[in-house]
């Protein structure tokens, strides 16, 4: 009986990793050595990750979903996807890709996610940004890690953004005005660690254009100063990540307390924003006292060779605090 209940369980087993293994996967009929899949919309998502191939094959109109990540691919030439009308995802991250040309999007007026973070694009590649213009619908655009220079594309006009992984351009007016038309964008990652690009100081112009963001990571970026009115606009803000910022220090965040009663922030990391061996450091009521009239949910404060927490200061935190994480410090 024991036995027999035992065989039944492998069995079961086997069958539940069989069909999960190879549930409608087969070798494309395009590519034998990709593996296809059929989509909800009977269409094909096409796994092409990792076959060391160095050339973007033409796929046929049927392709929803692609995957050409971690390839040896160079350039996007012109007109390759263009039979790709239903294609909405493409996904060609970690490649070589230093080439795209003004037509290497052509055709993808329907592509929802593009990610295309670790090539080695530069932004003198193209000679004009009309090479993202047919790219309508874009939601989701990760193109962190590029080249030595950072990217200074203008997609101001990718209007149905939702999410942009991008290294930001100290310096340049590059989140000028018109990005206000991104209506949709609330998830916005600049943070730094590619190590190519850095912002030392945040002004109430870094992101004036950007009033809908929910989420707003810029940790590692060698941020030194924070501006009073930097975050004041952003009424929607709830997560945000100043971590691994190691100049800033407890001092230099001390303006963001006026800004963030008129967020909507639960979620603020400030992990690391200290030098290894930076002296023992202090928590003082004056670098949380605003916090008080958040909704804040979370406070993350690791490794920030904190040793003393004034008398006080905790009572200045929020009644909605349910986490407050000061994990690796110096406490006596
Ligand atoms: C990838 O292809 C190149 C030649 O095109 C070859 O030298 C290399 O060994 C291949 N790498 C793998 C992991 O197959
Ligand atoms: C597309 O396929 C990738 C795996 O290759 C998967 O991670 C992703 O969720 C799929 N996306 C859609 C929209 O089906
Ligand atoms: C990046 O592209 C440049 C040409 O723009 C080339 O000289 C360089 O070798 C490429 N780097 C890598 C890591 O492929
Ligand atoms: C970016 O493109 C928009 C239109 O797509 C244009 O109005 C704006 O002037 C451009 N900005 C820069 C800095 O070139
Ligand atoms: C933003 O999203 C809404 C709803 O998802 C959609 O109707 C709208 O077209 C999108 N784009 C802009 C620019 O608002
Ligand atoms: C950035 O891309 C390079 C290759 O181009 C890779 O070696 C490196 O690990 C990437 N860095 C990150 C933080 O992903």
């Amino acid at each position: 009986m024991f036995a027999k209940i035992i065989i039944n369980y492998f069995a079961i087993e086997l069958l539940i990793v069989h069909e999960v293994d190879c549930r409608d996967k087969f070798p494309c009929k395009f590519y034998s050595s990709c593996v296809c899949v059929y989509t909800k919309n009977n269409l094909l998502s096409v796994d092409y990750a990792g076959k060391n191939i160095t050339v973007i094959p033409l796929f046929s109109g049927n392709v929803e979903n692609v995957s050409l990540a971690n390839n040896r691919i160079q350039s996007v030439e012109n007109g390759v996807f263009k039979y790709n009308l239903h294609l909405l995802y493409l996904d060609l991250s970690e490649n070589k890709i230093y080439q795209l040309a003004s037509e290497s999007f052509q055709g993808l007026f329907n592509l929802q996610t593009l990610i295309i973070n670790n090539n080695n694009i530069s932004s003198t590649v193209s000679p004009s940004n009309v090479v993202f213009e047919p790219l309508v619908s874009l939601r989701y655009l990760d193109m962190k890690n590029n080249s030595n220079n950072c990217i200074a594309f203008n997609i101001s006009f990718l209007t149905n953004l939702q999410t942009l992984k991008i290294d930001f351009v100290d310096g340049e007016t590059y989140f000028d005005t018109e990005y206000k038309a991104l209506r949709n964008l609330t998830n916005l990652d600049l943070s730094g660690y590619s190590g190519r690009c850095l912002m030392k100081i945040l002004t109430p112009g870094t992101f004036e254009y950007f009033p809908y963001v929910q989420f707003l990571d810029l940790s590692k970026y060698r941020i030194n100063v924070i501006y009073r009115g930097t975050f004041k606009h952003l009424r929607h803000l709830e997560f945000l990540d100043l971590s691994d910022n190691r100049c800033l220090k407890f001092t230099g965040c001390i303006n963001i307390k006026y800004d963030l009663p008129s967020t909507s922030i639960k979620v603020l990391r400030l992990n690391k924003i200290h030098q290894t061996f930076a002296l023992n450091t202090e928590l003082f009521k004056c670098h949380i006292q605003n916090l008080r009239e958040t909704k804040i949910t979370e406070i993350h404060l690791d490794s920030n060779r904190l040793q003393l927490v004034k008398q006080g200061a905790l009572s200045m935190l929020p009644k909605t605090l349910k986490k407050l994480s000061i994990a690796d410090n110096q406490f006596t």
